[in-house]
């Protein structure tokens, strides 16, 4: 079987790792190659994850770049349809909701190829999402619809999507997390910054929904200053989210330098360091999809500063809470979590680290019976 694993943005490459060491196992049957569209190129927002995960490079790289999401989405679809001419793989496998996974897709499916959806099924149910689209779109073309949690699987019923193409394996991404988690405890990151576990908080921030508005970013970075003055913020922040306080002249909410102190803003993060920072926080805030998935495995307290999420597993049955991004929810939420209310939830079904193993062998399965 001939598979193309797709990566494109920051977001993929912890999903798509564990399943290249999947596919690994099987050497005989299964041939595969990686392809990066190049969304993101900047090397803290990706090289730097090849290295953290242990991932092979990229067999091909799209250099598709930044741009508007048709100039961007059209980039990746022209150049995509080229590899799949050449390469004409059995099977193209896409992760998550970013603009090359949808992309991908459509390239393939439009050539006949089979694909594979892993991280299927989450709606947020809010169409001024990108991400929303993109995951209707990549579901409803997707041959193999492998889920995360029993709403993901809910979600794909009621849009009418025949059962046989749906699969529960678990979470990917915990998989990663798993894996890395001594890794990570190992770093002495903490210790260079002077920070003690449960002495700070951590920050993700880049959603067009809370940062491209100037009252609404302003807002945000209010209160997130407020929370400052008793706990630390440790801010990684975005390309996008940089731009945008800089366009908006907010950067004095920032501070920079040694020792940590208020919203601290530092260069993206590693994965290892970012996990390493995150495990010992006393909360973290976010408008990350996956983090919200992170914590809930590490049951450390999440304020998400978003109005829905398209993973209300992780409010159901772990630590994450939704407070939107108005000023006043995030630090009365937050005062909260800092007075001792903390959730700290379970672990849901099946995020024990063996997710892609599963796929892989759903895939083997089904080898010669189902692909179109
Ligand atoms: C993308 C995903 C989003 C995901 C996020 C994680 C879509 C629609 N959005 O959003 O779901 O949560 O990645 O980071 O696919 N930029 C750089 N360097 C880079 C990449 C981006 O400077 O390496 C800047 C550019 O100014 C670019 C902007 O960030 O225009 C937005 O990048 P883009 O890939 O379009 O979307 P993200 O906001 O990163």
């Amino acid at each position: 079987m001939k598979i193309i694993n797709v990566v494109g943005a920051r977001p993929n490459f912890m999903k798509v790792a564990p399943l290249i060491e999947a596919m690994n196992r099987y050497p005989d049957q299964i041939q595969h190659l990686l392809v990066h569209t190049g969304q993101h190129y900047d090397e803290k927002m990706s090289q730097a994850f090849f290295v953290d995960l242990g991932m092979p490079r990229p067999d091909i790289n799209l250099e598709v770049g930044s741009g508007s999401h048709a100039e961007q989405t059209a980039r990746v679809l022209m150049a995509f349809e080229q590899v799949c001419l050449r390469e004409k793989p059995d099977l193209v496998v896409v992760v998550g909701d970013v603009n090359s996974t949808l992309a991908c897709t459509l390239t393939a499916k439009k050539l006949g190829i089979a694909v594979a959806h892993v991280e299927a099924g989450l709606r947020s149910r809010d169409m001024t999402m990108p991400e929303e689209i993109n995951r209707l779109c990549t579901d409803v073309l997707s041959d193999y619809l492998f889920t995360t949690d029993h709403f993901a699987e809910e979600n794909l019923r009621a849009e009418g999507i025949a059962a046989e193409r749906i699969h529960f394996v678990g979470n990917v991404m915990i998989d990663t997390l798993l894996k890395h988690r001594d890794l990570a405890a190992c770093l002495d990151l903490r210790q260079r910054l002077g920070l003690k576990p449960q002495g700070y908080a951590t920050l993700t921030l880049h959603r067009p929904a809370n940062v491209d508005d100037r009252s609404v970013f302003a807002g945000i970075l209010e209160a997130l200053a407020q929370i400052a003055k008793q706990l630390p913020i440790v801010f990684p922040i975005h390309p996008r989210t940089r731009k945008m306080a800089e366009q908006f002249g907010l950067e004095h909410f920032f501070q920079t330098g040694l020792p940590v102190r208020g919203l601290w803003i530092t260069e993206p993060l590693g994965y290892l360091e970012f996990l390493h920072l995150n495990m010992a926080a006393r909360l973290v805030l976010t408008d990350s999809g996956g983090l919200q998935e992170e914590t809930t495995a590490l049951a450390v307290p999440c304020l998400t500063l978003r109005p829905n999420t398209e993973r209300p597993i992780t409010c159901e049955e772990g630590s994450n809470i939704l407070v939107g991004n108005r000023k006043e929810n995030i630090l009365r939420e937050a005062a909260r979590v800092l007075n001792g209310a903390v959730p700290t939830g379970r672990l849901p079904q099946l995020w024990d680290g063996q997710a892609a193993v599963r796929i892989v062998e759903r895939l083997l399965a089904h080898q010669g019976g189902m692909f179109p």
